[in-house]
Parts: C-alpha cells; sequence; structure tokens
C-alpha cells in the first residue's frame, strides 16, 4: 500500500492555503512557478472528521457564500473530487489554474511523492515541468539565481520553517530571500498556540521592507486544551499564508475569500462535536509594491 509522505491533505489548512494559492495563482498568472515541497499531484479523498471540516465541509458551505462559490479553488477541487475521487495537491492545483503556459520546477525528497508528481504532469501534458527529488530550498534557490532576471512565483510549504538543507538554506531564510529579490512568494506557516498567531509574519516583517501581506485563520472554539497542528481543527491552532510581492487586486481578492472562509464555518461543529470559529485576520506591513 502507498502511504503518502503528505498526511495533511484536504484538511482545513490545506483549505486556506490552497484556496489562496488558487486565487494568487489566478491573479498573477506567473509564467514560471516554483515549489519548495510540492507533496504528492492528487489524493485519494478520505471520509473522516478533518476532511468533513476541511474540504468537504467547504464544497458544501461555498455554494451559499457568492465569494467562496466563484472562487477558482472551488472550481478546480469540485471537478477534481467529482471526476476523480481526488483531492489536488497544491503543484495540480498550480497546473490546473496555470496550465502548460507556465513552467514549473516542483521538488520533494519522498521518492513516492515525486513520481507522483512526474504521472500528473505527463497526463495533464505539461511540456515543462521539472520534477526535483531533491532539497527544495537548494533547488529553488539555484532556480532563482538562474531566473534572476525573470522571476516566477514561489510557494514554499514547509513541515519546518528553520530547518536547514543542504544548501544551507531554511524555508524561512528561503522565504525572506524570495521577498527581498522582488519575487512574488507564497508562504505557509502553522502553530497551535493562540499566542503565535501570525508568527511568520511578525518574523518576517521585521527583516524585510519587501511589500508583505498575511491572511491568519485561528480556529477557537469552548474547549481550552492546547491546539493541535497535525489535526488543524483543534482551538487555538492556526495557519496563515504571507504574501510578498504581489498586486493590490490579488491581496483583496485573498482578503475577501478568508473572510469569506470564517462566514462560512460560524458557529460549525467541530470534529470532537463542539461547536468553534474561524478567526481571521490580516496583516500589511503597507510597503508598496512593484521593483524596488
Ligand atoms: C505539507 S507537504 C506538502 C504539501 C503540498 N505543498 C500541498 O500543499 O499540497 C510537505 C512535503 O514536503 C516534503 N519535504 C520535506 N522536507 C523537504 C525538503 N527539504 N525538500 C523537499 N521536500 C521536502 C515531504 O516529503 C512532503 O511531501
Amino acid at each position: 500500500m502507498w502511504v503518502v509522505a503528505n498526511r495533511h491533505f484536504g484538511k482545513l489548512s490545506d483549505v486556506w492555503k490552497h484556496a489562496a494559492l488558487a486565487e494568487v495563482l489566478e491573479r498573477e498568472r506567473p509564467q514560471r512557478y516554483a515549489e519548495t515541497h510540492a507533496g504528492s499531484g492528487a489524493y485519494p479523498i478520505v471520509h473522516d472528521g478533518e476532511r468533513q471540516f476541511g474540504i468537504l465541509r467547504f464544497l458544501d458551505v461555498a455554494a451559499h457564500s457568492e465569494v467562496l462559490a466563484r472562487s477558482r479553488y472551488r472550481a478546480v477541487a469540485t471537478s477534481w473530487l467529482s471526476g476523480r475521487g481526488l483531492y489536488p495537491g497544491s503543484a495540480v492545483l498550480a497546473m490546473t489554474v496555470l496550465g502548460d503556459a507556465s513552467s514549473y520546477l516542483l521538488c520533494d525528497l519522498d521518492p513516492g511523492s515525486a513520481a507522483d508528481l512526474r504521472r500528473w504532469a505527463r497526463e495533464l501534458s505539461m511540456h515543462s515541468c521539472e520534477v526535483a527529488e531533491t532539497d527544495g530550498m537548494a533547488a529553488v534557490a539555484a532556480w532563482l539565481d538562474r531566473h534572476a532576471d525573470k522571476p516566477g512565483l514561489v510557494h514554499i510549504d514547509p513541515f519546518d520553517p528553520d530547518a536547514r538543507g543542504p544548501g544551507g538554506y531554511s524555508a524561512f531564510d528561503l522565504a525572506l530571500r524570495a521577498a527581498e529579490g522582488g519575487t512574488p512568494l507564497v508562504y505557509w506557516y502553522g502553530y497551535d498556540q493562540p499566542g503565535e498567531q501570525a508568527w511568520a509574519y511578525t518574523r518576517l516583517t521585521a527583516l524585510t521592507c519587501a511589500p508583505l501581506w498575511c491572511g491568519d485563520v485561528m480556529v477557537t472554539g469552548t474547549s481550552s486544551t492546547a491546539g493541535d497542528l497535525g489535526r488543524a481543527t483543534t482551538p487555538g491552532t492556526g495557519f496563515g499564508v504571507i504574501l510578498a510581492n504581489v498586486q493590490a487586486g490579488t491581496v483583496s481578492g485573498c482578503t475577501a475569500l478568508g473572510n469569506a472562509l470564517a462566514g462560512a464555518y460560524d458557529n460549525a461543529l467541530l470534529p470532537d462535536g463542539a461547536r468553534g470559529n474561524l478567526i481571521f485576520t490580516t496583516r500589511t506591513n503597507g510597503c508598496p509594491s512593484g521593483p524596488r
């Protein structure tokens, strides 16, 4: 039996990450897309409490929200789930939104994930897609060096933001480098204590004056147990997306999506049977976008 390296697909944290990513790609339309931790191409859907609260609930409630209903994420997830029974990972989401007009560098250390990415790149007829079974930080740093004149978009989605790969970069270092260099960036972070809300934005904004935006989602509820990022639905757990060097319209599109998501999950039944909410907050350092 194939065991996927990414056990968290389709949970609520993926919903926010992928909804924002699809919105960014649709609006920015980068000619080049590079991802450090790409995971598998697509995942057979699992009907457990976490996915029920994540992608499956999202598809139910999205129909009743104007913003969510017309989101690109909803369209892509619906077509993959109803057509194939698969949940699309971020790389397949990117290929579906951008198509063959863009080129791709997709990195994952796990051989099964890399094989699945290659399979879907072939299946979707992507002619310019390199799958690198190697450390994503080193590969994407080299890609940034090679394309310094024509930057594409970098997506960084790490398990551990501070683990250094063989190239010497951590995921956080690479995010800082991309932001500073003017490259459009999507960076995901998570936490399991309410006091850590938006921690990655706080850290990054102290180090760069590149234009940053952060959309943070925190689960709240009546229980006072500590959060658990692995489950992504326990009160006190949160996750967010930081964008750098994107257009103002992209930021407003993601802000509208985050607000609509929180509204659609108002007083939702959490997997543990208690009621909960999503608190969506945004932060920006107000630096202007454009060549710096
Ligand atoms: C959270 S999953 C990625 C999910 C994917 N980005 C998505 O949103 O659908 C993290 C992946 O990172 C891979 N990974 C861990 N360390 C890595 C590294 N240093 N370089 C490349 N991939 C790595 C794991 O094998 C795993 O598949």
